[in-house]
């Protein structure tokens, strides 16, 4: 009920924006960053613009969200996406952390999965096949022998329903996506909502919320590529993860079901190192993944919001930390086979970003000694990651 109601009310938002939009009145790229008293850029809201339209008619929204710190981040309605977060190095001067698009037809095809929430069921499930209660439901492989992130058409690919929210924490926009029974072969109709608040403390914290009406299962994760020198590779920025364990993967990145220890391995980042130091090591985990894109199996509790990720740009002074409520962390480190034509002019080169998408274990559904991401009518899945930037000397 509480949904359905909702649902109406971003309806009417999103007509009013698009209005607004199109009188020309939304849109201030062009104006410079707005710095206000702590606590008064939240009550603003964020703004919004229309960024083009889909062949099918729709429209697609993006928001700017700033904080009293004149930090800024933008997400669009299309695969409920981040697509620039700029954030202050050591000198103040401001400069994008990800990697994006320029143009609208870029983000529609999209295919490195740049800032997009995946789902329903982030990162892979083997032979595209799982069994829940007894049925065994088929799914698109589209990665090989496998189901990676929700298949031909996962939630990176929906335009989502968008609602800007006056919080007393920062800016926000929740986005909605409800994913009818059925959908790319899952069961039960899915209602998400994922909340993105920019905090005057540079945090950009994603909330998730999930409910289904039958059984099926859930991993949702943001696909942002991070790049805190703005420009060429990440192998210079120093790494920490907060995991003893990761899940080594057959010859298709599906988990073999063992929790190796990293220590003595290339996949040991408990203190900070360098991304590059072992990227290229003689390792066949390494071999299999051409770099790292394996999963962390990371320290602490899941459910408890705690730091888990590290990281440090020498040349910018940029940090990051990201705190999660998630048991593990998929750390990929943007092994692309060839260069990819990014914003800006700018060519990216393999290994131009990294993801740290915090995650349940991929091919979970397949395998019952991973924590379940089965959800059932009734309950109610949650999941928080924050993104926290800072500087150091
Ligand atoms: C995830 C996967 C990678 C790759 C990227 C998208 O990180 O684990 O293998 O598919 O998404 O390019």
């Amino acid at each position: 009920m509480r949904r359905a109601k909702l649902s109406r009310r971003t309806i009417g938002l999103i007509v009013a924006l698009a209005v607004a939009c199109t009188a020309a009145a939304c849109s201030r790229s062009d104006e410079p960053p707005v710095v206000t008293g702590a606590g008064t850029a939240g009550d603003a809201g964020p703004s919004a613009e229309v960024i083009g339209t889909l062949p099918d008619g729709t429209t697609v929204e993006r928001f700017t969200l700033r904080n009293a710190t004149g930090m800024e981040v933008t997400v669009a309605t299309l695969g409920a996406a981040i697509h620039s977060i700029r954030t202050p190095d050591r000198s103040g001067a401001l400069g994008d952390v990800v990697l994006g698009f320029e143009t609208l037809d870029q983000w529609v095809a999209n295919p490195p999965y740049f800032g997009v929430i995946v789902g329903r069921y982030a990162n892979r499930i083997a032979g595209g096949r799982f069994t829940l209660d007894g049925t065994t439901y088929t799914l698109a492989t589209n990665d090989g022998p496998n189901h990676l992130h929700g298949g031909t058409r996962g939630f990176d690919k929906v335009v989502w329903q968008a609602e800007p929210l006056p919080t007393a924490g920062g800016q926000a926009v929740r986005f909605s996506y409800v994913s009818p029974d059925g959908e790319e072969g899952y069961p039960g109709t899915l209602t998400v909502n994922v909340t993105y608040t920019l905090t005057d403390d540079n945090e950009l914290r994603l909330d998730y919320e999930a409910a289904t009406d039958a059984p099926t299962v859930v991993n949702l994760s943001n696909h942002a590529y991070f790049n805190l020198a703005g420009d060429g590779t990440v192998l210079d920025h120093e790494l920490q993860i907060d995991a003893d364990r990761y899940t080594p993967v057959d010859a298709t990145l599906i988990p073999t079901g063992e929790l190796a220890p990293v220590e003595g391995t290339p996949f040991d980042f408990r203190s900070p190192t360098p991304i590059g130091a072992r990227i290229d090591a003689d390792h066949e985990q390494i071999a299999i993944g051409g770099g790292y894109d394996h999963n962390f199996v990371l320290n602490g509790t899941a459910g408890d919001l705690r730091t888990v990720v590290r990281v440090y740009e020498p040349t910018s002074g940029r940090t990051l930390e990201v705190d999660t409520t998630e048991p593990g962390l998929q750390f990929y480190s943007g092994n692309f086979g060839s260069p990819i034509e990014g914003r800006g002019g700018r060519t990216y080169p393999r290994h131009a970003g990294f993801c740290l998408e915090t995650q349940h274990f991929p091919d979970s559904p397949n395998q019952p000694s991973f924590p379940s991401t089965v959800l059932r009518p009734g309950e109610t899945f949650t999941s928080t990651t924050v993104f926290r930037f800072g500087v150091r000397p």
